[in-house]
């Protein structure tokens, strides 16, 4: 009997997903460029389920039952290209094609239409977790033709994470729609952090709380209606003493973020799907700017921070009730941004569903997020619920019956923490731009039609009247009277 799955690419992601596969009982071949790697796994973990060693990628194939499932991990982008061109010789009609890593989505769907006329199915699948979730449960999200599901859904089901009996994986939509669910996460996960991050420095630089105190507070916050798993972790790093010099570890931390690129890719597909993913992007963003160090430095130095605003902050919001209070505010700035950024990113599905004729399920999408998944999060139970019956899905979650109430009720909050941060000089991109955001969907009359204005001024790029049909172009270098045209 060949083996049902093989796994090349056998890195941290890879070997872990791998062991989770064998663990339920499925015979898996694996395959690494370097054989040491497939040596010390099969090493350290044969007591764990049933591994094939193979040396080659053709060895890997000639291990496998059919249809093939040959399922890769290797690093996003030209790595991925060379082992699928390798594989594609070996393989035969039928077979399938498995890109588990964060790979972009349009490289997914050039993939996929390209062994499709090999008649290969090629299945790009979001996987989310980091590497606990690799071994004991990820979030999936495959996309790939339906029929690749038939044979390969029953397998990821069964190593997928599961939220009270349901595992968190399902087929999403064709081709690269799968890893475009995961990018769509990864944009939310990046808002998700920016927010803690934003509500950690305010609490601190204008209420003095530290580190330590913060863990509470954030341990506090987990039982509220921001219950996550990022909130969770926030407490645990901000509770870790520094074993060098006994401070907070998070001071001992460069304050530069990294990424490895799939927030930037939500932001430059949010624009592309036309979909104004606002929060998303500048969660981007404050990364970017958080990693000009250099420059960072200089303008400290020249723009000094406010000394005496901060001793007003903290003489305002550092003790007593009005700390509390102010701890309260935050909270609920916080959440009200979280809830635009889950608004945007499913808007931004919705968006790329027509675009790419995608048949994708928001209450399928918010279900699979629900564990296993860095952003998972008590609010998903209420996405779905917003979206459940098939008529009259909200437009825009904000919309939503689930969230009115909640929006309304953290506004007065929510505008008076991002004018803190603006009176004392705090930076909060991310809760400002949401706030932003939401004030421009509900506002009657946005400055758009000065825009129009100017543009058919310099440019007779024409406009549209509030009060007929039609497209107008005044003669402004002439006698300034309109013309339809
Ligand atoms: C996950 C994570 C994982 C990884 C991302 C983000 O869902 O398991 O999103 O995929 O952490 O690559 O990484 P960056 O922050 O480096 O962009």
């Amino acid at each position: 009997m060949g083996a049902d799955i093989g796994v090349t690419g056998l890195a941290v992601m890879g070997a872990n997903l791998a062991r989770n596969l064998a663990r339920n009982g499925y015979t898996v071949a694996l395959h690494n460029r370097t054989s040491a790697r497939t040596d010390a796994l099969i090493n350290s973990y044969s007591n764990e389920g049933t591994f094939v060693r193979t040396e080659s990628l053709a060895e890997l194939v000639e291990s496998l039952e059919r249809p093939r499932r040959v399922l890769i991990m290797v690093k996003a982008g030209a790595a991925v290209d060379a082992v699928i061109d390798e594989l594609t010789g070996l393989l035969e009609e039928g077979d399938i094609v498995i890109d588990a890593g964060n790979s972009f989505y349009e490289e997914t769907r050039r993939r996929e239409a390209a062994l499709a006329e090999k008649g290969l199915h090629f299945v790009g699948v979001g996987v989310s977790g980091g590497e606990e979730g690799a071994l004991n449960g990820p979030s999936i999200m495959p996309g790939g033709s339906k029929k690749s599901y038939e044979s390969l859904g029953p397998m990821l089901e069964k190593i997928a994470a599961d939220y009270n009996g349901e595992p968190c994986c399902a087929w999403v939509g064709t081709d690269g729609a799968g890893h475009f669910v995961k990018m769509v996460h990864n944009g939310i996960e990046y808002a998700d952090m920016q927010v803690i991050g934003e509500a950690f420095d305010l609490m601190r630089s204008l209420a003095g709380l530290e580190p330590a105190e913060q863990a509470g507070v954030f341990r506090e916050w987990n039982t509220t209606d921001l219950a996550s798993y990022l909130i969770e972790i926030t407490s645990e790093v901000l509770e870790q003493e520094d074993e060098l010099t006994g401070r907070p570890l998070v001071d001992v931390i460069v304050d530069a973020a990294g990424q490895k690129g799939t927030g930037r890719w939500t932001a430059i597909s949010g624009l592309e799907v036309g979909s104004p993913v606002t929060t998303i992007a500048e969660s981007v963003f404050a990364r970017s700017i958080s990693s000009q160090l250099g420059l960072r430095e200089i303008t400290n130095q020249v723009f000094p921070a406010g000394i005496n605003e901060a001793v007003t902050a903290e003489e305002l919001y550092g003790s007593g009730d009005a700390r509390q209070d102010f701890v309260e505010d935050v909270r609920k700035a916080l959440y009200a941004s979280k809830l635009v950024s889950y608004a945007q990113g499913f808007d931004m599905l919705t968006a790329a569903a027509q675009e790419y004729g995608w048949e994708l399920d928001m209450r399928t999408i918010a279900s699979l997020w629900r564990a296993g998944c860095i952003i998972r999060a008590d609010l998903l139970d209420t996405i779905m619920k917003a979206y459940e019956g098939s008529e009259e899905q909200p437009r825009n979650l904000l919309l939503a019956e689930e969230f009115t109430e909640a929006i309304a009720e953290c506004l007065p909050a929510w505008r008076r923490v991002v004018a803190a941060a603006a009176t004392y000089g705090v930076p909060a991109p991310v809760f400002s731009s949401s706030l932003a955001y939401y004030d421009s969907l509900r506002r009657d009359r946005l400055p758009a039609s000065l825009t129009q204005g100017l543009r058919d001024y310099f440019g007779a790029h024409t406009y549209q009247r509030v009060d007929k049909p039609g497209t107008f172009h005044t003669r402004w270098s002439d006698d300034r009277t309109e013309t339809e045209v």
